[in-house]
This record gives C-alpha cells, structure tokens and sequence, in this order.
C-alpha cells in the first residue's frame, strides 16, 4: 500500500474512534420482561453473596453464569482477567464447580489497579481498583464453598501468562477497563481458544471504558470471529476458526 493510501485509511480508524468517543449514551429501558435469572434460586443466592464484592450487574453476572455452562460443550479452561474483589470470579467458579465442569478456572489481577490507560481511555489515568487484595478474594472464594480457582496476581499477560500459556480455553472474561490491557489479554488469548470459545469484554457499552468500546470495533472486523453487542454491555466474540 503506498504511503498516500495508508494515510487515508489512518486517518479513517482516527475519525472512527474520535466518532466511538463522542458516541450517545444514556440509560436504555429494555421492553424485554423475561427475568432468567430468578429462575435459578442459586444464582440468586450467589448474587446476593458477592454484593459489594463486583461492579457488575445482575444481567450480566448471569450471563457469564449461563456462558460456563454454555461453553462447557467445548473443552478448555476458563480464564478471567480484571478479578478486583472477586465477584464475577466466584460466579464463574461457583458454577462451573455446581456443574461438575472440567478444566481450571484462572483468576488474574494485578491487585494493584487498572494498569496501561492511554489515550484512548477518556476516564482512566491508572491506579484505579487497587482497594482489593489476594486474601479478600480468597477469603471470598472460602466463604462461597469454592475451591476450583487458582489466583494468579500480577499484571497479565506481561507477568503471569508465561505460568498458563500451555492452557487451552473455551471462556475467558476481559473485565480491564482500558484499551491496552484488553488489546494485550485479546491477542494473547485468542490464539489459545478453542473453535466455538467466547471472549466476553465486560465494559464495552458503558461511557467510561472508551477503550474498550473502541478495542471491540477494531475487533469486529476479524473475519474469524462472530461479534455480538449484547444491550446489557457485553460485547461477546465467538471464535470461528481454528
Ligand atoms: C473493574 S475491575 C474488575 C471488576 C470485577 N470483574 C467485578 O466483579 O466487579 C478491573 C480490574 O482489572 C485489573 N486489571 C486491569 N488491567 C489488568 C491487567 N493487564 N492484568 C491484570 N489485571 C488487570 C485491575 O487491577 C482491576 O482490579
């Protein structure tokens, strides 16, 4: 490609995530009634339990609730990244323990807050969610019954992805906030989940995560993916190819 049609195309992607950051947001009231969740006495229970412990809300906890047991058709561990106090963590491991899943459940966090803000991320300079630690979180995992989990700290990939880059994974959840740390888990992930597997990026319909609403559109464009914007916020990214 010569050097005037790369500049076209750059400048493209630029007017593209200038649109993304500008974008309209505001509360949506779903005319959808159906309350899945309160069918399952025990997800209920579970969520209840980690009140205080996630920033996540009850669609989409029981998304990754139902996602376990969905994905538990493929063969492949599940990794989550972006753990902080340890909420969708426990839902995660909670049931796919109750389900009898096999495979690990891998929980990463730097444990020292969001890491690796830049530009793209109009609400994050770094630092933020430092106020958890490994012992709550395991203190958590004990209190809920589960023992499925092994917690891995530190900054992912850069410093803990060497410790499971034999693993192969059907579900993993990218809860990280900012576009650099989502790039970085993405590419490192992909390359390991198996055919059918699904990515979910919490963050990506929410004002404050402008880097991960734009990480999803560069990704959107793979052609080994299928890119669902779920309303509740989620963007979910089926592989399709091996
Ligand atoms: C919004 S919180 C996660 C919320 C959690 N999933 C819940 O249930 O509410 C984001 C977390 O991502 C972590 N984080 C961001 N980038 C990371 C990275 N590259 N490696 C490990 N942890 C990261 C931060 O430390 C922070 O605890």
């Amino acid at each position: 490609m010569d050097n005037q049609s790369d500049d076209v195309r750059l400048s493209a992607i630029e007017a593209g995530k200038a649109r993304i950051a500008s974008a309209h947001h505001d509360q949506l009231l779903s005319v959808s009634t159906f309350h899945a969740w309160q069918l399952e006495p025990a997800f209920m229970e579970l969520f209840q339990r980690i009140q205080g412990h996630t920033l996540v809300d009850v669609m989409r906890c029981h998304e990754l609730w139902s996602l376990v047991a969905e994905s538990s058709k493929i063969a492949g561990d599940i990794l989550e990244v972006g753990v902080w106090k340890g909420g969708t963590g426990c839902i995660l491991a909670s049931r796919a323990q109750m389900i009898g899943r096999k495979g690990d459940v891998f929980l990463c966090d730097t444990f020292r807050g969001v890491v690796k803000a830049g530009p793209h991320d109009a609400s994050y300079v770094g630092g933020e969610h430092a106020d958890t630690s490994i012992d709550s979180v395991n203190q958590l995992l004990i209190d809920v019954g589960v023992h499925n989990c092994i917690i891995l700290p530190g900054i992912f990939p850069d410093e803990t992805g060497a410790i499971i880059a034999s693993r192969r994974f059907s579900l993993c959840h990218i809860d990280v906030d900012v576009y650099e740390s989502g790039r970085g888990i993405f590419d490192w992930v992909w390359p390991r989940m198996a055919p059918g597997g699904v990515v979910v990026f919490d963050d990506y319909g929410f004002s404050v995560c402008t880097g991960i609403t734009i990480l999803g559109e560069d990704l959107r464009a793979r052609d080994d993916l299928v890119f669902i914007h779920n309303l509740n916020g989620h963007a979910l990214l089926v592989k399709t190819k091996a």
